[in-house]
Order: C-alpha cells, then sequence, then structure tokens
C-alpha cells in the first residue's frame, strides 16, 4: 500500500476516499476504548469470554478514574461516519523522583490499537505522534512503552529506542530464592 504522507497530523485520507479524525478521548468515549482493548486482547490470544469481560470491567474502571484525575489521556482514530478503529492511551505513571527527573510521573503509552481492516493507513503513527506532542506541551522529555512485534516499525520510525531495562519472571523456578545457597 503506498504510504500517504502525514501532512496533517490530525487528519488521515486514503486513496479510497475514507477520512479519519484522530482525537482526543472523553469520558464518553470509554466503552469504544474497552472493546478496542478487548479487541487487542482477543488479537493476542485471550479467547475465554469471562476472563475478557472481567478484564473489560477492571480496565473501564481504571480507566474512568485516571482520566477523571487527569492521569489518562486517550485519542481515537474515528471515521467520518463515527465508528472508532483506533485508539492509544497515554498514562501518566507514577514514578519516583531522581536528579535528572523531579517529576512523580513519566507518560508510559499504552493500549494501541488498530482495528485489522484499517491498518497500515497512518493511524497508530498518528495516535503516537498525538502524544508525542501533548508529552511535549506538558513539559516531559521522554516517552516509554512496551512495543508488540506488530508496533516495533510504527516507534521506530518516530524515532522510538529499546532502552536497558531487564525483568526477571519471578515464578521462574530456575531463579534463585532467598533461602537457597547462592
Ligand atoms: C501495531 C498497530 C497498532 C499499528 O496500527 P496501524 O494503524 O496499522 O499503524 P500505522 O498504519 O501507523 O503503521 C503500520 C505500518 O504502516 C506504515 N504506514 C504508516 N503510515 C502509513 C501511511 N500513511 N500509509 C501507508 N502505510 C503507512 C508504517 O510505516 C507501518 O509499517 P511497518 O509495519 O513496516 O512498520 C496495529 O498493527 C495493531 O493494532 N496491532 C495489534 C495490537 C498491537 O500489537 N498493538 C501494539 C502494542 S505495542
Amino acid at each position: 500500500m503506498p504510504k500517504i504522507p502525514i501532512s496533517s497530523p490530525l487528519r488521515a485520507s486514503t486513496k479510497s476516499g475514507s477520512v479519519f479524525t484522530i482525537r482526543q478521548a472523553t469520558l464518553k468515549d470509554l466503552d469504544a476504548l474497552v472493546s478496542l482493548r478487548r479487541a487487542e486482547q482477543t488479537e493476542f490470544g485471550q479467547t475465554d469470554h469471562p476472563i475478557l469481560d472481567k478484564a473489560d470491567r477492571v480496565f473501564s474502571r481504571w480507566a474512568r478514574s485516571r482520566m477523571k484525575a487527569k492521569r489518562l489521556v486517550a485519542w481515537l482514530a474515528e471515521k467520518r461516519n463515527g465508528t472508532i478503529v483506533g485508539c492509544g492511551c497515554l498514562w501518566l505513571q507514577p514514578v519516583h523522583p531522581n536528579p535528572q527527573r523531579k517529576r512523580t510521573h513519566r507518560p508510559y503509552l499504552l493500549s494501541m490499537y488498530t482495528d485489522p481492516k484499517s491498518r497500515g493507513r497512518g493511524l497508530a503513527t498518528r495516535i503516537v505522534l498525538a502524544a508525542m506532542d501533548w508529552c511535549r506541551k506538558h513539559g516531559y522529555h521522554t516517552l516509554s512503552l512496551h512495543a508488540s512485534d506488530l508496533g516495533k516499525g510504527v516507534y521506530k520510525s518516530l524515532g522510538f529506542k529499546p532502552t536497558s531495562e531487564m525483568r526477571a519472571r519471578l515464578d521462574d523456578p530456575n531463579l534463585p530464592r532467598s533461602h537457597a545457597r547462592l
């Protein structure tokens, strides 16, 4: 598919004439956010409906309280007919202060999802750009995320680089425990 230049970051149109708008979500959009997140979880392999239903309720409560507290900002990609086909959320995650970072929140991007039929049109790219602009405007100098394989190209093309974060699987029985001899 030919690339459409991102001349207008908040409006994307395809060769077939579809027009998408990228806009900030409000609390009224919570159901759409929850349903796109559910589609993402399903795509990642979770097909158990009771688990998905519970995850929807938990995420909805979590997102609502953070949106109200202005700790979660979300963007949506919306078709001209009002159908919402993509999203991304920016969470101001609590962190400890340090000499390089006096603030006690850092922006973290999550729940990036585009409906499969609308992929490859630059919608996620535009949502990430909107989040990056928001961070700059609010005085944040970094933006972090964990990338899926499908997302890596999008983030890389926008200048994201792997960091030195390390992680241990604490349920790994082969890992040392405090009572074990080291
Ligand atoms: C990852 C994901 C959100 C990307 O959504 P998207 O809207 O298709 O993303 P974009 O269209 O901006 O970019 C996708 C590709 O199209 C290309 N592209 C970007 N703008 C384009 C444009 N205007 N026209 C055509 N192609 C474009 C991008 O370069 C990218 O190419 P790459 O895959 O080779 O890197 C989507 O694949 C998805 O929902 N995946 C499942 C959930 C997931 O993995 N979420 C990410 C968690 S980190």
